[in-house]
């Protein structure tokens, strides 16, 4: 059966108008080894099919069919090495679509699809420029028709504009999968925490936890793990986790599990095999302060940069205290001194992609949050060992703490609050 999202698409879309989507391609890795395939989110949202090179033609006011699906055909020999494909009788069969060709069809197909269709959505620069190429040349080509009755679309739409609104909110279907991607990573984040210990590798905290996502039915990781123990936690996007943990030390992890096509995305910072030394917890305190009263901020009708700008407040006052930041805190905030140590959003929408689709602004404004909308919040302190004129204690200490946040109809729901955060809960599994 065809997914109801893709009724809403169509309701959504103008009249007279062809939406073309391109599911993703096969991503080679080196040579002729490639990567093991994740389908287009937009594709997958629509159609809920996962065989690469597939193309979607949703056509609602066509008398033949207003679904099309161009997909790879069976082929027993291809199949043999790299695995079975529903076929054009399966994409009609179990996908629900009302015709379904071979791929190799599509630009023969593309003119009868088409129509004389005023709009055509598609996603000109999405990825795909093959097929960019053969849909600006047939619109170049019905153009050429203009006496033969054939007029070519007067406008090309991003389907982003309905696809990715409706991604923002998320149905009771879709928050239970983000839940169980939440709690598989949780689950994982809590046992990181009993296991890492002085002398271990990184990696092998990594592997722990992506050895969790699997054998919970994850996919795997959402995006590439951040592992970095001490020094490497101050470093944002630290991803080769090969250093070797050490004593006294903090250890940064930002992992999180991808479930049925949707992410969670988890930050935790604990102490390696022992307890946070005083530094430590001051700069951890102030973390959480931050990230718990920005939480308490979430319900309808806030906006992500109203708690975007708590956040640079609360950790600006609290540096100022530290002696990490010197002056007033409003001027520190007018002049952005704060971003030396915090020099990233708060927070992101978070769905099938990990920075997950849907407008941040509306009319030029920042856009409130409305229930089923999925964010995070994370602010996070990182203090560079060679930073100036401040306290030597706080060198190379690397601080975040980031939640997976559900908008209800009267506030909040904490996803992944069954990953330990406060001190005590944390001590409790890294004490050796
Ligand atoms: N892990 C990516 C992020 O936190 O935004
Ligand atoms: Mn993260
Ligand atoms: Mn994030």
């Amino acid at each position: 059966m065809p997914r109801p999202q893709l009724a809403e698409f169509m309701r959504r879309m103008e009249p007279n108008s062809v939406a073309i989507l391109p599911g993703a391609r096969e991503a080679t890795r080196s040579n002729d080894t490639e990567y093991r395939y994740r389908q287009d989110s937009d594709f997958y949202y629509l159609t809920g099919f996962n065989e690469p090179e597939s193309i979607a033609v949703i056509a609602p006011a066509r008398e033949e069919g207003r679904y099309t699906l161009f997909v790879r055909p069976r082929d027993p020999e291809k199949e043999t090495w790299t695995g079975r494909r529903s076929g054009v009788e399966g994409a009609k069969e179990k996908y629900g679509a009302d015709e379904a060709f071979a791929v190799e069809e599509f630009p023969a197909k593309l003119l009868d699809l088409m129509g004389n269709a005023r709009n055509l959505y598609y996603r000109i620069g999405g990825g795909n420029p093959d097929l960019d190429d053969t849909i600006v040349r047939q619109i170049a080509r019905m153009r050429m028709m203009i006496r033969r009755g054939i007029t070519a679309p007067q406008a090309i739409i991003d389907p982003g504009a309905i696809l990715h609104e409706m991604r923002l909110f998320k149905t009771e279907d879709e928050i239970a999968l983000m839940q169980r991607a939440a709690d598989i990573a949780s689950e994982a984040h809590a046992e990181a925490m009993k296991f890492a210990r002085p002398g271990m590798k990184e990696y092998e905290v990594e592997a722990l936890i992506e050895y969790l996502f699997r054998k919970n039915g994850a996919a795997g990781p959402a995006y590439s793990s951040i592992v970095g123990g001490g020094v490497n936690a101050t470093i944002l996007h630290y991803i080769n986790n090969d250093a070797t943990l050490r004593d006294g030390e903090l250890l940064l992890i930002d992992a999180g599990a991808e479930y049925e096509t949707y992410a969670s995305d988890i930050t935790r910072t604990f102490p390696v095999g022992g307890r946070f030394t005083a530094p430590q917890r001051e700069i951890y305190e102030l973390v959480l302060d931050a990230q718990e009263q920005c939480t308490e901020m979430v319900k309808p009708g806030v906006t992500l940069e109203a708690m975007h700008l708590r956040s640079v407040e609360i950790l600006t006052e609290g540096m100022v205290r530290l002696g990490l930041l010197e002056g007033d805190p409003a001027k520190l905030i007018e002049e952005e001194k704060y971003k030396k140590f915090y020099m990233h959003r708060l927070g992101h929408y978070l769905g099938m992609d990990v920075h997950d689709v849907g407008g941040y602004h509306k009319d030029g404004q920042p856009r409130a949050v409305e229930a089923g909308m999925v964010m995070t919040v994370e602010p996070g302190l990182y203090i560079s060992e060679d930073a100036e004129d401040i306290p030597d204690k706080y060198r190379g200490i690397g601080v975040r703490i980031e939640d997976d946040v559900l908008v209800t109809p009267d506030g909040y729901r904490v996803l992944t609050s069954k990953a330990p955060k406060q001190i005590e809960e944390i001590e409790a599994l890294t004490a050796r």
